[in-house]
């Protein structure tokens, strides 16, 4: 049997997809908020016909990576661990809760891991737990992680919940690490990387000149599964398909979901005074500011990525953002509800 966290995001709904679909048995940590409505909406998206079948073969436990008690119940029977689970936020006010979910999160679960027999555990962290490129602003998975101010808290979070996970590996535990880019894929609009569709999609005039890395949340599955199968252990790869700028991304977002593109460039100084102004606009309304200093800063910067190592290993290749675009453009055509501004996901 297989245990996956974090199965109601992003990245875990499409992983579950991938290793049901499979014919695998799986068991799922839910906590009592989570919804799981749309993890089903997207099997129903992969397989009209046998989605519904699918998702209701899913074992939910009841858990939090905070509550240890609920990881040795979860981890019973249990001999790969994939653990997606994490909090992903830019908001200066959640570093706490981040730290705590993350780092201490996953301290909590491979040392449960640790006493369980578990033949594999397979970990999701991200290129920003890989520290600070050179001069050529090539990120790679050689790459030493860096003390520096630039480094968001989310970046500390996930290189604290990696070191975790390189701690246990040396206590022996047999591990596998993926360090996806921004992953692109239909998921709750309202959290993580899924938010940049509806942001294209709500008209958003304004693009920034940075460039990165983004991948389709199904490869990021379909190699987590790959790797954790095989016989290679104790290793990081870069999951990551092309590098594009921010105004390609949104370009396609917006071809594919009928939207206008962002017509005006938002250089550093604007997206300086964007982040001013949200916080302002945050402080009076007591609503959560739509975009932080980090996000502001982060969208100006060019960054690429190297992803020959895993091309290598598991002689792959990706699908191109475009397909990625495409997919998630669809899922919201079909499923527009998601979007509403009044929508909220029931808990
Ligand atoms: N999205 C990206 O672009 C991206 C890129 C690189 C790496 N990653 C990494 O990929 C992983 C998944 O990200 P995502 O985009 O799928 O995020 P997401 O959509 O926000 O999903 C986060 C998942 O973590 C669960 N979770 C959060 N705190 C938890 C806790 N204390 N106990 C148990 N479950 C908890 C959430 O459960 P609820 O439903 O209950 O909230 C949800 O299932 C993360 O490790 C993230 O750092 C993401």
């Amino acid at each position: 049997m297989i245990l996956v966290t974090g199965g109601t995001g992003l990245v875990g709904s499409h992983l579950l997809f991938e290793l049901v679909s499979g014919g695998r048995k799986v068991r799922a940590l839910k906590r009592e908020i989570s919804n799981t409505d749309l993890v089903k909406r997207l099997f129903q998206w992969y397989s009209p016909e046998d989605g519904e079948k699918l998702f209701e073969s899913i074992e939910w436990a009841e858990g939090d990576l905070n509550d240890i008690f609920s990881l040795k119940d979860a981890m019973q029977d249990i001999r790969h661990i994939y653990h997606c689970a994490a909090m992903v936020s830019f908001m200066p006010e959640d570093r706490q809760m981040m730290m705590k979910a993350n780092v201490e999160g996953t301290a909590n679960l491979v040392n449960v891991a640790l006493d369980s027999n578990i033949e594999k555990f397979c970990h999701c962290s991200s290129v920003a737990a890989l520290g600070m490129p050179q001069k050529d602003n090539i990120i790679h998975e050689s790459l030493v992680w860096k003390t520096s101010k630039k480094n968001s808290w989310y970046a500390i979070s996930k290189y604290g919940s990696e070191r975790e996970v390189w701690r246990a590996s040396e206590e022996g535990l047999p591990v596998v690490i993926v360090n996806p880019s921004v992953v692109i894929g239909p998921g709750d609009p309202a959290r993580s990387s899924a938010q940049l569709y509806q942001s294209v999609k709500n008209g958003m005039k304004f693009y920034t000149s940075g460039v990165t890395g983004f991948v389709d949340a199904r490869d990021v599955a379909s190699v987590m599964v790959s790797l954790t199968e095989s016989d290679i252990i104790n290793q990081r790869f870069v999951l990551s398909s092309e590098d594009l700028s921010y105004q390609e991304l949104f370009s396609l977002f917006a071809y594919y979901s009928g939207a206008k593109p962002p017509r005006y460039r938002a250089g550093r100084f604007l997206s300086e005074l964007a982040w001013r102004l949200e916080r302002m606009r945050s402080f009076i309304t007591g609503q959560k500011p739509l975009l932080s200093k980090e996000t502001a800063r982060n969208a100006n910067i060019k960054r690429y990525f190297k992803n020959t190592k895993i091309k290598e290993a598991l002689d792959i290749d990706f699908r191109p953002v475009r397909e990625a675009a495409e997919n998630t453009s669809l899922f919201f055509r079909k499923y527009p509800v998601y979007l509403s501004p009044d929508f909220r996901m029931p808990s």
